[in-house]
């Protein structure tokens, strides 16, 4: 008989929703057909982050991103009233693309991510119909030979739904959602309300296109069961022990979770975390939390908590950082990931010792999780498998996320 993997018990603080207990079925993870459904029904519908408010701070700031999973590209610009407005980037006379920003790719020049610009009109480069920063449509060269009937105030850029939650943008491809950001986050983003987001700096992006279904690739980041193996080397007794398996507590709101980890009290730091701690704060577990929006559970030994953001959006946080993922679906088995680091804005060198400390030690830890997710999504796609065996609750969170998905595929259209 095995022996448990651990004596610890999860907190369950919130009621768990009924879940199947049985194996996963693989075709979710394969299926360019379910990956279709998903686009209409679940990245359609559910509202979505793309940035953070700071990344087009001045009026006239837009940056333009793709959006693979509504077959669709999105300008995302700060108007003239300071308000972020987003649209498609389609112009509605012939369908040309309005902004063709060719920018450095962002501030890190990751191309994937997004492209960044600035100006006060966007003008359309096939015949020249310019928009203001609201969406609206200008006089046009040639107005008088369009059809009667034809309204240049009903001829604006396509609009989407935008709206913003502590500095996150959430973008909705309904202009008008069914439902406010605020009703479909809470009460997750309650939770997390009093972290100070604002007083952090940006230090790493780190992004990736990786050959993956984009569920198995959060699925990768939402349980800590493979660290005991995976991580044995890079963060040996804060990852490697049974224990840390296990979460400390779990939450589930809806279709989003949060889950706290486990930090070994035995934990014997590096000489490099050492300095770290000694100056500043670093990913790695070190002294107490002094912040709010952390630990919802008051868990002993805890260590960070990974909020997980229906569909496709995590936000980790840990006292003095945090660090975000989106999880951007190209097609059924290629996704765009990328991972946005944050710390406390560094006053000394010796802060910045530990900033660089932080960088690193994540930079090594997501390198080795995104070095299995090619070669299972390759075997998964044999069709050797028709199912996935996963345990009960130390994957619970993947459980969560293949209902949810599941439960929103298969609804009735509201009419
Ligand atoms: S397609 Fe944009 S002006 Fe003609
Ligand atoms: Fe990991």
């Amino acid at each position: 008989m095995t022996a448990p993997i651990t004596e610890r018990d999860i907190k369950w603080a919130t009621s768990l929703p009924e879940l199947e207990p049985g194996p996963i079925s693989v075709e979710p993870y394969v299926s360019a057909e379910f990956y279709q459904k998903e686009k209409q029904k679940v990245f359609k519908k559910a509202w979505l982050e793309v940035a953070r408010v700071d990344e087009i701070p001045e009026v006239g700031d837009f940056l333009v991103s793709k959006m693979e999973c509504w077959d669709s590209e999105i300008i995302l610009v700060r108007g003239k009233d300071e308000k972020i407005r987003g649209f498609h980037n389609i112009c509605p006379h012939r369908g040309m693309k309005v902004s063709r920003c060719q920018e450095s790719g962002g501030p890190f020049g990751d191309a994937d991510v997004y492209q960044k610009g600035h100006g006060h009109v966007f003008v359309c480069p096939f015949h020249g119909w310019t928009y203001n920063l609201d969406g609206s449509l200008r006089p046009i060269v040639g107005e008088e030979y369009m059809p009667e009937g034809f309204d240049r105030s009903e001829n604006g850029l396509p609009q989407i739904g935008v709206d913003v939650w502590n500095g996150f943008i959430f973008v909705n491809y309904q202009a008008q959602p069914e439902q406010s950001l605020r009703e479909f986050i809470d009460p997750l983003a309650q939770d997390m309300d009093d972290f100070p987001f604002e007083e952090f700096n940006h230090i790493a992006r780190y992004s990736a296109r990786c050959k993956s279904n984009w569920k198995a690739f959060i699925d990768a980041f939402q349980e800590a069961y493979h660290a005991v193996f995976l991580h044995g080397r890079s963060i040996p007794d804060c990852g490697a022990t049974p224990e840390y398996g296990v979460p400390n507590s779990v939450r589930v709101y809806g279709p989003h979770h949060s889950i706290s980890m486990w930090a070994n009290p035995a934990h014997q730091p590096t000489p490099a975390e050492t300095i770290a701690w000694k100056y500043g704060v670093s990913f790695t577990p070190g002294a107490g939390n002094n912040m709010g929006g952390l630990n919802p559970s008051g868990d002993d030994n805890w260590w960070f908590d990974i909020n997980v953001f229906f569909p496709n959006f995590f936000v980790d946080v840990g006292p003095g950082w945090y660090f975000t993922y989106n999880f951007r679906p190209v097609s059924e088995n290629e996704t765009v990931w990328i991972m946005n680091i944050y710390q406390k804005a560094a006053a000394t060198p010796s802060e910045k010792i530990a900033q660089e400390h932080t960088k690193v030690i994540l930079r090594d830890i997501v390198y080795e999780d995104l070095s299995t997710l090619e070669e299972a999504q390759q075997m998964l796609e044999s069709g050797v498998l028709t199912h996935l065996n996963v345990t009960n609750e130390m994957e619970v969170a993947v459980r969560h996320q293949h209902a949810t998905v599941m439960e929103w595929v298969n609804r009735e259209e509201s009419a």
